[in-house]
């Protein structure tokens, strides 16, 4: 893997969030990117810091695993994403290790970028997201 690509926080009002966020890390709200990812039922927003993001995460109905999650968390850290160069042989090195995939395939994230989830009972409760980068 090569770097942190974001880490992913659980928020039950974005809007408020894009603000507490934007003053945590002072930088501008109006420069913050928010997107629909539909696939996972939630509405995310991205602050851009140096190299790396923060994804404040809220979701778009109670079905959503968000919901779910702050139902039984509240809000806070929900995973950390890991940039990956090629996200199937990752996924394949992955299971070889004993890890737990939540999908047997890529599936689509924000941005257009391929993502899997790792399931936090193999990995010290810690909810890891690849996150393969759109080529261009
Ligand atoms: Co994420």
């Amino acid at each position: 893997m090569k770097k942190i690509d974001h880490v992913g926080i659980a928020v039950k009002d974005l809007k408020n969030s894009n603000r507490l966020f934007a003053s945590l890390l002072g930088v501008d709200v109006d420069k913050i990117h928010i997107e629909e990812i539909e696939e996972q039922k939630v509405v995310a927003s991205f602050l851009k810091l140096g190299n790396t993001k923060v994804e404040l995460i809220e979701p778009t109905s109670p079905d959503s695993p968000i919901a779910k999650f702050l139902e039984k968390k509240g809000e806070g850290t929900h995973h950390i994403a890991f940039e990956v160069v090629d996200i199937k042989a990752e996924m394949k090195r992955l299971k070889k290790e004993g890890f737990k995939l939540l999908s047997e395939e890529p599936r689509i994230g924000a941005g257009g970028k391929l993502i899997c989830f790792i399931h936090p009972k193999t990995s010290n409760g810690v909810l890891v997201e690849l996150v393969q980068p759109v080529k261009k």
